[in-house]
Parts: C-alpha cells; structure tokens; sequence
C-alpha cells in the first residue's frame, strides 16, 4: 500500500508500507516527524493521532473503546480521527492518505 503523510508544514511524504504494518510503523520506520508512537503501537498514548481522509475511512476496522476513549481525550480530536498504530494496511489499501494533526 502506499500512504500519504501530510506533515504539520503542509508538506508531504509518500511511502510504500508493508501489508500487514500499521500506518504509524510506516512512519516510525521512514521518520516521518509528527507521529512519535510513544508507547509503541498499544492505543495508549495517543502521539500517533492522525486525521484519516475520507476516502479511505472506511478501509480500517471500527476503532476499539480504548482508541476512541484516548481520541475523545484530545483537544484535537475530529470526526476522522484515529490512532495510527491501530489502522493496519492490507491489500484493500491501495491508497491512504493521513494528515497529522498540528500543534495547536
Ligand atoms: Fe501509542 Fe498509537 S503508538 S497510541
């Protein structure tokens, strides 16, 4: 699958991630800056909060009430938000575009 990050300056990187890897390992592994994965891929940090475009929404599995508890936590949290360590790519997912949330 190749995913799109738009990063907190607007610009982005594209990169090809594994089927089976989740949208935040692609980042961590690629450095993509914004999405620090604090706790490792548990749903219990929230540092790997992204904005998923609507044209791929609905690709993911539902989030699970630990991941929608943490969202609803944050002062950014929207509609398409999800915790990028539990969106998992597969062949489905040609194309996903994130869009990392900014600072404020
Ligand atoms: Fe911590 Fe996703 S990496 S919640």
């Amino acid at each position: 699958p190749i995913v799109t990050y738009v990063l907190r300056d607007g610009s982005t990187r594209i990169l090809e991630v594994a089927n089976g890897s989740s949208v935040m390992e692609g980042a961590v592994g690629n450095n993509v800056p914004g999405i620090d994965a604090d706790c490792g891929g548990s749903a219990s940090c929230g540092t790997c909060h992204v904005y998923v475009d609507e044209s791929c929404r609905g690709l993911f599995d539902a989030p699970l009430p630990e991941e929608s508890d943490l969202l609803q936590c944050s002062d950014a949290m929207q509609s398409n938000s999800r915790l990028s360590c539990q969106l998992f790519l597969s062949d489905e997912c040609t194309e996903v575009r994130v869009v990392i949330p900014g600072m404020g």
